[in-house]
């Protein structure tokens, strides 16, 4: 089958005609991508922001049909609907009991398996899915069943960029009506961030950008105010009087970036880490801030979701009109153009390439 296979840094991927899967093991599950979104975690993955050793088939954002079931599986069936969870979601281990299945134990198990073939040689898949390729195989915990009625190039975004960026804004931040927000990078993660704080009655939402284009499109997902960088604060003196937002989030992935989300928060506010940065990139505070500021800081792992309930919700959500899901897919592509998917997410031109196998 085809896949897009990841061979060595900063190089396009390859894109194969000879890949195959392994075997079928008692909990696993074999299901036929209908749709991919490109997300800027594959990209980081060829620039080595996310290590991932090659060869790997990437892509973690995807949805489609299961095809086949392992004698143990229980909680799916062929023919299903599902979208592809880049955690594992046991429902057994101590995270998954205390309602943090995002940071579920399995998941490096899951991560590490290889269940592609190449040349009769086991082949990993980005986060154990590789979803640039016409089929895959996973464990059942790396799948969430969802309605029969829900496209699935709807349902692939939730896969990654949606989950993380409503779940930022929603179960990480605990956004409460008629605050104040600001969210750094308008990707498709900072989109769903923006779209997160509208739903959950945020006041006043500032969409900061590099690129104007991004900023024009966060108005149109909930974005009261937009700015450039060099525009800020001149934006926190009119939005919040120059005390700070009561929320900020970092959806971009670096350190100068992430040391302004923490002081564009207010005194006593929060600041969500939602962009996944270098190993070695460093972000500095100094020693009496972090008291004095009384900031909350968080980390925001996969929205902070249980995905098994959150994605359902999500799309009922974007069912009843409240989430808009269809504006953020700029491009569909097939697979073979997904180099050039990349390339246009880093000149800034898409909020999301999709897909459609
Ligand atoms: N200041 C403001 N905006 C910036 C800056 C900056 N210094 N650098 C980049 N941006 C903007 C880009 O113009 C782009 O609109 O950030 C946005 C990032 O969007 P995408 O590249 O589409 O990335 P996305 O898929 O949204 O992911 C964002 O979340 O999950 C992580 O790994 C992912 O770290 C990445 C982040
Ligand atoms: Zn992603």
């Amino acid at each position: 089958m085809k896949a897009a296979v990841f061979t060595a840094l900063n190089k396009d991927l390859e894109i194969r005609d000879d890949v195959t899967l392994g075997e079928l093991g008692p909990k696993d599950v074999r299901v036929k991508i209908a749709a991919s979104g490109v997300c800027h975690s594959d990209l980081s993955v060829v620039n080595g922001t996310i290590p991932a050793p090659p060869p790997c088939v990437l892509g973690h954002e995807g949805a489609g049909i299961i095809q086949e079931v392992g004698e143990a599986v229980t909680s799916v069936a062929k023919g299903d609907k599902v979208i592809l969870s880049f955690v594992c979601a046991c429902n057994v281990c101590k995270p998954c009991l205390r309602r943090q299945s995002y940071l579920c134990a399995s998941n490096g198990a899951q991560a590490m398996s290889k269940n592609f073939r190449l040349g009769g040689e086991p082949l990993a898949g980005m986060t154990g899915l590789g979803t640039f390729a016409e089929e895959l195989i996973i464990g059942e915990g790396g799948v969430v069943k969802i309605d029969d009625d829900i496209p699935l190039d709807i349902a692939a975004l939730v896969g990654c960029g949606v989950t993380t960026g409503v779940g930022a804004s929603i179960n990480t931040a605990e956004i409460k009506p008629g605050s104040s927000v600001v969210v750094f990078g308008c990707g498709g993660v900072g989109i769903s961030a923006i779209q997160g704080a509208r739903i959950a009655g945020a006041s006043a939402i500032l969409a900061v950008d590099t690129m104007e284009n991004k900023l024009e499109q966060a108005k149109h997902f909930g974005a009261t105010h937009v700015t450039t960088p060099d525009g800020l604060d001149s934006a926190k003196l009119a939005i919040t009087g120059g005390e700070g937002f009561d929320y900020a989030l970092e959806c971009i992935g670096n350190s100068k970036t992430i040391r302004a989300t923490y002081d564009a928060a207010r005194l006593g506010g929060t600041a969500v880490i939602v962009g996944v940065g270098r190993l070695d990139d460093m972000v500095q505070f100094s020693a009496f801030e972090l008291f004095f500021a009384n900031k909350t800081l968080r980390g925001s792992m996969y929205g902070s979701a249980n995905v098994r309930t959150f994605m359902p919700e999500l799309l009922s959500l974007w069912k009843n009109g409240k989430l808009d899901l269809e504006s953020m897919i700029s491009r569909r592509i097939k697979l073979e153009e997904v180099n050039d998917a990349f390339r246009a997410m880093q000149a800034g031109e898409v909020i999301r390439s999709v897909i459609d196998f």
